[in-house]
């Protein structure tokens, strides 16, 4: 995952559909989120867990979590998706995710600063 400026944050946070967080000591140990229209499209964002908590079921957790929610609220013909990095997408496996290459593959173009 990498880093997003604070005002991107501020923005994007309030517009979740759905997130999870794992407290341990209070602390945020993990998380996860879902985005999109509501209707349509459903993604999955921001999935992580801590390095020292990792490779204990945390993610499991996590993801079983949302797709929970995504079962009683993503209605027929909509569309969940997700972009996996790395190991990551045997994780999404589990759910029922499948890679969509050749037939389509992800875009995305990241913005930086406005150039004076
Ligand atoms: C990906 C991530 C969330 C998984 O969390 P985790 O708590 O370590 O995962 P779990 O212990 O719940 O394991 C989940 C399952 O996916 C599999 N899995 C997870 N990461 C894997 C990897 N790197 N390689 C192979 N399998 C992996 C595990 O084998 C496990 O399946 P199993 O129980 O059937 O063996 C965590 O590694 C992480 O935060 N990574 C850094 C951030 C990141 O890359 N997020 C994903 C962005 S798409």
């Amino acid at each position: 995952m990498s880093a997003r400026s604070v005002e991107a944050a501020a923005r994007g946070l309030p517009h979740t559909l759905y997130g999870v967080s794992l407290l341990h000591q209070g602390r945020v140990i993990g998380m996860g989120r879902i985005i999109g229209d509501g209707g349509c499209f459903f993604t999955v964002v921001d999935i992580a867990v801590a390095p020292q908590h990792q490779g204990r079921g945390l993610g499991k957790r996590i993801m079983t979590t949302l797709d929970a929610w995504l079962r009683a609220n993503a209605p027929v013909s909509s569309v969940v998706s997700l972009v996996a990095d790395g190991d990551a997408r045997h994780l999404y496996a589990q759910y029922g995710f499948v890679e969509s290459a050749p037939y389509a593959v992800n875009m995305e173009y990241r913005v930086g600063p406005a150039s004076s």
